[in-house]
């Protein structure tokens, strides 16, 4: 029995992607438990590069069975459309994609109640995928599921009580146009058959595949800073991105986790707002951008960007327990003359113990950097850890230490071959 979690240790963009697309290749079974395309999980396998969104990043190796479970919010039209785009890449979907029976709906009211929400002063800056109304829906109990969408007159009667209230919403609160009822049930409607093939009881699946001893990795989208309980709130996603999201969002129970795997810049990103103590706005920040090519996957924004913050990090790997750390983009830091490391944060004066999560709390912080002497040189092309320049060792040994947690994987570039295991201490 194998079950692995890979799970983002920031806000996101951790480059979960290309780890999971490398642990996929011993893996049976791949799912994702969480989000939905607000997630943009990039690969680059040779000269091709996939942005995923909703499919499981192991969806790319031919072998593996790719789940999405009852904890994502799907939207059917960018799934589908996520689809076509790898199947024109030549990547066979037949008898690999299994879809959970429920998982919630992504609604249009959805995505225009995120952007409406949007407009005031207290934006979060969401993707504008409609995670959070879906979610809060599935919360109220009134969410559309995708086994809704396999009986048309169901459908078409839980559509049209939504529009009722979400119209109303709509024109009174926002002062924005009603939505069409007739065309949302029509193209909701035609989901059926094209979604169908897909549709199972997953976590029977994944239960079944973990008794008969197949390998399963578990792909978390977003990051343990973007948890709805223990990230900073209210500058977070509407999911639990966390190991402990796992098990509630594939149906599978904690005693059956074997290895939790956590992916981490080796300095820090954040997309959107909220607080971010270790960014740095100025000249610092730009390079960090440039050089680590830090614009958003889904969304195409510019990423905020910052040294590694190995006091939110310790948080991050204790609440997800994690056995292992894969660290990505060293390469990037390799234009830097120094490196600070925040090592703890002082609020008025005072060392803190522990990591606030209130963003009131963590907009005053001030960070408490130990500086490290950067290595100077393009490490992107080494794949073994004793080619590497000793600096870029001892940082990422550091870093080890300050979070208690071994680094057995460096990332050095897109690619898979651009990745070195380190040897254990
Ligand atoms: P995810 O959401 O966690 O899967 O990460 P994203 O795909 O949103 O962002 C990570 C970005 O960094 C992508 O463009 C990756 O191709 C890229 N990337 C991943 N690992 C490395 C690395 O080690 N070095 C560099 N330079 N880029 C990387
Ligand atoms: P991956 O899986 C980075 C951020 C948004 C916003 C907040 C809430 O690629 O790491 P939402 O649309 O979820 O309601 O937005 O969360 N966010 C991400 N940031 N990577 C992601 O996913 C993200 N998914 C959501 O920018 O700040
Ligand atoms: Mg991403």
């Amino acid at each position: 029995m194998s079950v692995k979690i890979v799970i983002g240790t920031q806000w996101g963009d951790e480059g979960k992607g290309k780890i999971v697309d490398l642990l996929s290749e011993t893996a049976d079974v791949v799912a994702r438990y969480q989000g939905g395309a607000n997630a943009g999980h990039t690969v680059e396998i040779g000269d091709r590069r996939f942005i995923l969104h909703l499919l499981p990043a192991g969806i790319l190796r031919p072998n593996t069975v790719c789940v999405i479970g009852n904890g994502v919010v799907v939207d059917p039209a960018a799934l589908l459309h996520e689809i076509d785009m790898v199947r024109k890449e030549g990547i066979e979907i037949e008898g690999r994609l299994k879809i959970s029976h429920n998982a919630h709906l992504i609604m249009p009211y959805h995505k225009k109640l995120d952007s409406l929400r949007e407009r005031g002063a207290n934006k979060i800056g969401t993707t504008g995928r409609g995670i959070g109304p879906a979610y809060i829906d599935k919360a109220q109990r009134v969410g559309i599921r995708i086994v809704d969408l396999l009986n048309r007159d169901y459908l078409e009667q839980r559509i049209r009580m939504n529009l009722t209230e979400k119209n109303q919403i709509l024109a009174r609160i926002y002062r924005s146009e009603e939505l069409d009822v007739e065309s949302i049930i029509t193209e909701y409607q035609e989901f059926d058959r094209l979604i169908d093939p897909y549709v199972t009881d997953t976590s029977l699946f994944i239960n079944t595949a973990i008794s008969e001893g197949k390998r399963i990795l578990l792909e978390g989208a977003q990051g343990t800073l973007l948890d709805l309980d223990h990230g900073t709130y209210p500058y977070v996603t509407s999911s639990n991105p966390i190991s402990g999201g796992a098990c509630v969002g594939l149906g599978i129970p904690p005693t059956c986790i074997d290895e939790i795997v956590g992916v981490s810049k080796a300095y820090f990103t954040r997309v959107g707002e909220g607080p971010f103590p270790t960014e740095e706005t100025g000249g610092i920040g730009e390079e960090l951008r440039e050089h680590g090519d830090e614009f958003g996957a889904t969304t195409g924004r510019p990423r905020r960007c910052g040294w590694f913050d190995a006091f939110a990090m310790r948080y991050s790997t204790l609440i997800n327990g994690c056995t292992s750390l894969a660290l990505t983009k060293l390469d990037v830091l390799g234009a830097f003359d120094t490196i600070p490391v925040c090592i703890g944060y002082k609020l008025e004066g005072r060392l803190l113990k522990s990591f606030p999560t209130a963003a009131r709390i963590l907009e005053q912080v001030e960070p408490v950097y130990q500086t490290h002497p950067g290595w100077k040189s393009d490490i992107s092309q080494i794949t073994r850890w004793e080619d590497l320049p000793v600096e870029a060792r001892q940082y990422v040994r550091t870093i080890s230490e300050m979070v208690q947690v071994p680094v057995s994987l460096l990332s050095v570039g897109p690619k898979r071959r651009q990745t070195i295991i380190v040897p254990e201490e």
